[in-house]
């Protein structure tokens, strides 16, 4: 089976060919960062419509250099949510469409799902169960991930997202948007020793996060400094890190012990961090579990999970019906889609 994958829910066009005996043939993905940079954020219609100009020179793009031609297809899989609305239809639109042109099934997939099974993409691939820590821009989640489709939520953010918390500390510290991975950068020259954050509701019993504290804590920082020097920025930027890391890290180790699972896989814009990556991977080691990470650019959104996703629900039997709808939001323990026969 043979399926292209369509992502488009927030500021990435991605599309990829998954094959199921043969794993991921090829994938393109077309970054808004620039666009919206001078905005300081998304804005959704500007999104809307860059995703119109890309998707189908990407979708072009991705079945030439796999050598992909449409009667090879058995289906088209696209993020049908959660997401942007106006960017989401886009995605949903040209998929059902191409499906229907084709001749082949369609699948509406869950933007989280894709994320926590792109680590499936690598070798070795987890097996599940597994326990998920999911750390997105919209999303922080420590998730029971029992089979396809079967998660539990065990725990996630009361407010702001890991990324969202690392966006807006960027910008409050002038590193742009998006700033996540400019911190993360900057943070590798900071001092560790010279600012200390609170480890948000590590003292608290549960698996919950909350991160909007930390962020208004830094930027009393940031202000109070009499100089704000770029060894100043990067030495916020580091402890603002460590908080977060050391945070996403006590909690890790409270649900690995409580669900005694073996297996601890990443996911999400977040997980490409790299000094998460390090404690995650030493926490594992002491913990004798083992832990799976997908490439950095797997981390983030690309079309390659959404095909990764499809591929599977589409074998399984499931199909969307002619009809398409995107769904803004759209919780991940409700992920029925409609067993009708329809292509
Ligand atoms: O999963 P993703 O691509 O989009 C959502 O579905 O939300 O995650 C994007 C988030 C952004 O908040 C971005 O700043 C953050 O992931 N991010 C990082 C890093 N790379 C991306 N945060 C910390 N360190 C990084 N290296
Ligand atoms: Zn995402």
């Amino acid at each position: 089976m043979r399926v292209l994958g369509i992502e488009t829910s927030c500021d990435e066009t991605g599309v990829a060919v998954y094959d199921l005996e043969q794993g991921l043939l090829g994938h393109c993905l077309y970054s808004q960062v620039e666009l919206h940079a001078q905005y300081g954020g998304v804005v959704p219609e500007l999104a809307s419509r860059d995703h119109i100009r890309k998707i189908l020179p990407l979708v072009r793009e991705v079945l030439t250099t796999t050598a992909t031609t449409p009667q090879q297809l058995d289906g088209i899989a696209y993020t049908a949510g959660p997401g942007l609305v106006g960017a989401l239809l886009v995605g949903a639109a040209v998929g059902r469409s191409l499906a229907w042109s084709y001749d082949v099934p369609a699948i509406g997939v869950h933007h989280l799902e894709g994320h926590l099974l792109a680590a499936m993409l690598e070798d070795p691939a987890p097996k599940f169960p597994f326990l998920s820590l999911l750390v997105s821009g919209g999303h922080t989640q420590l998730i029971k991930v029992l089979g396809l489709g079967q998660y539990q939520i065990l725990g996630e953010s009361v407010d702001d997202a890991a990324g969202e918390a690392f966006d807006k500390t960027a910008k409050l510290l002038g590193l742009g948007y998006p700033g996540g991975a400019v911190l993360a950068n900057l943070a590798t020259h900071g001092d560790p020793k010279r600012f200390t954050f609170p480890r948000p509701m590590v003292n608290r019993q549960g698996l919950d996060f909350s991160f909007s504290g930390l962020k208004t804590q830094v930027m009393t920082t940031w202000k109070a400094q009499a100089s704000q020097d770029e060894q100043t920025r990067a030495d916020v930027a580091r402890a603002f890190e460590d908080a977060v890391v050391d945070t996403l890290v006590i909690k890790c180790r409270r649900a690995l012990q409580q669900t005694h699972l073996t297996r601890l896989v990443i996911a999400g814009g977040v997980g490409a961090n790299q000094r998460l990556r390090q404690q995650l991977s030493a926490l594992a080691n002491s913990l004798k579990v083992k832990v799976f990470y997908p490439r950095p650019e797997f981390c983030t959104d690309n079309g390659a999970m959404i095909a990764y996703a499809g591929c599977c629900r589409l074998a399984a039997g499931e199909r969307a019906s002619l009809g398409f709808n995107a769904t803004p939001r759209w919780a991940l323990h409700n992920l029925q889609i409609p067993r009708t026969a329809t292509k």
